[in-house]
């Protein structure tokens, strides 16, 4: 399976890009040549995540994730994606 996120130049380096994934949404950024996909709800009880300063924040419960590591800087782990770039876009991927 794959479906395709957005267009590669779409994908910001600072903050994030909210996107429609499937009925629910997803945050996609940029950490140098490499691009990441997670999730827009918390794993603790699904609350929406805001990028702030580098960081998804839950302001359900304040569990906070790092956009560079994708470490939670407190509260749950985020729940990332398999992606893949190609043809000047960023897909999600499963079974492959
Ligand atoms: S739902 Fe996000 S910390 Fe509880």
């Amino acid at each position: 399976m794959k479906h395709r996120l957005a267009n590669l130049d779409d994908i910001p380096g600072t903050g994030t890009l909210l996107v429609p994934f499937f009925g629910r949404e997803i945050h996609l950024w940029r950490k140098g040549e490499r691009y990441r996909a997670a999730a827009n709800a918390c794993p603790h009880m699904g609350g929406p995540l805001e990028c702030k300063g580098g960081e998804l924040v839950c302001p359900w419960h304040g569990a906070r994730f790092s956009l560079d590591t994708l470490r939670r800087t407190e509260g749950s782990r985020l729940m990332v994606l398999p992606t893949r770039v190609e043809d000047g876009a960023l897909y999600y991927t499963w079974g492959e």
